[in-house]
């Protein structure tokens, strides 16, 4: 019995053909995610940096990984912190966060994006910056009495309108960002859910 359970077992890692990566702290690393070579695929490249498990933008810049849902091929990353008293998200430097073309990942439509400090110009594109937008209520609850509050700000849904590879901040467009995933427009600010949820291409 032992032994039939033992082929099985050989049997379905070979089917597979790849072993999941070792836990990191106490998150496990689901196949197809890749935290060294030896381990998942090397395409889905994320880190495991002093128990912490992480996911590089294309510059390089490391947010941490919230959640992983394998079976729905997705993952929840934090969006960077906003620093008190400024309107720049930490990503800022780097134009904000950016998936390489050719990435597996891409960000999800599940995600509302809000845009903070934005200049005038913006308002040419197609987002909603209008006094209903959720980007006030983050402002006025959220941030109030710092660094964001009170500025433009703005807010978009994910969609195939949008590029999926990237959020882009910048001086003369909008200089911070934050992101909700699955926001409903009747939930307070206390429950939203921040994160930028990506979703991967699976493995062939
Ligand atoms: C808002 O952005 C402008 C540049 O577009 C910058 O000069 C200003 O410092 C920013 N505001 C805050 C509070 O960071
Ligand atoms: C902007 O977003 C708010 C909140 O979802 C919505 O009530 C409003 O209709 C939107 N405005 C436009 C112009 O899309
Ligand atoms: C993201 O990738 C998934 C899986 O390849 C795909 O089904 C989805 O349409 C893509 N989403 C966007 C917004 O490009």
């Amino acid at each position: 019995m032992m032994l039939m359970i033992f082929f099985i077992l050989t049997l379905i890692s070979h089917v597979s053909g790849h072993d999941a990566c070792p836990k990191c702290g106490s998150i496990e690393v689901p196949y197809p995610l890749s935290t060294n070579e030896n381990c998942g695929d090397p395409r889905y490249k994320v880190f495991c940096n002093n128990d912490i498990l992480q996911f590089h933008s294309a510059e390089d810049f490391s947010y941490n990984i919230i959640s992983i849902n394998p079976s729905a091929y997705k993952l929840v990353i934090s969006p960077p912190s906003i620093p008190k008293n400024t309107c720049y998200s930490s990503d800022f430097s780097f134009g904000g966060f950016r998936l390489n073309d050719d990435s597996p990942f891409n960000i999800s439509t599940h995600n509302t994006v809000m845009l903070f400090n934005c200049s005038d110009n913006i308002l040419l594109s197609p987002l909603n910056c209008s006094s209903t937008s959720f980007c006030r209520q983050f402002e006025e609850k959220v941030q109030a009495g710092s660094g964001c509050a009170g500025t433009l700000c703005c807010h978009f849904l994910k969609d195939s309108a949008m590029t999926s590879h990237r959020i882009r901040v910048r001086d003369g467009g909008c200089t911070a960002y934050t992101c909700v995933v699955d926001l409903n427009p009747g939930d307070t600010t206390d429950s939203w859910n921040y994160g930028i949820e990506l979703q991967w291409l699976p493995p062939n």
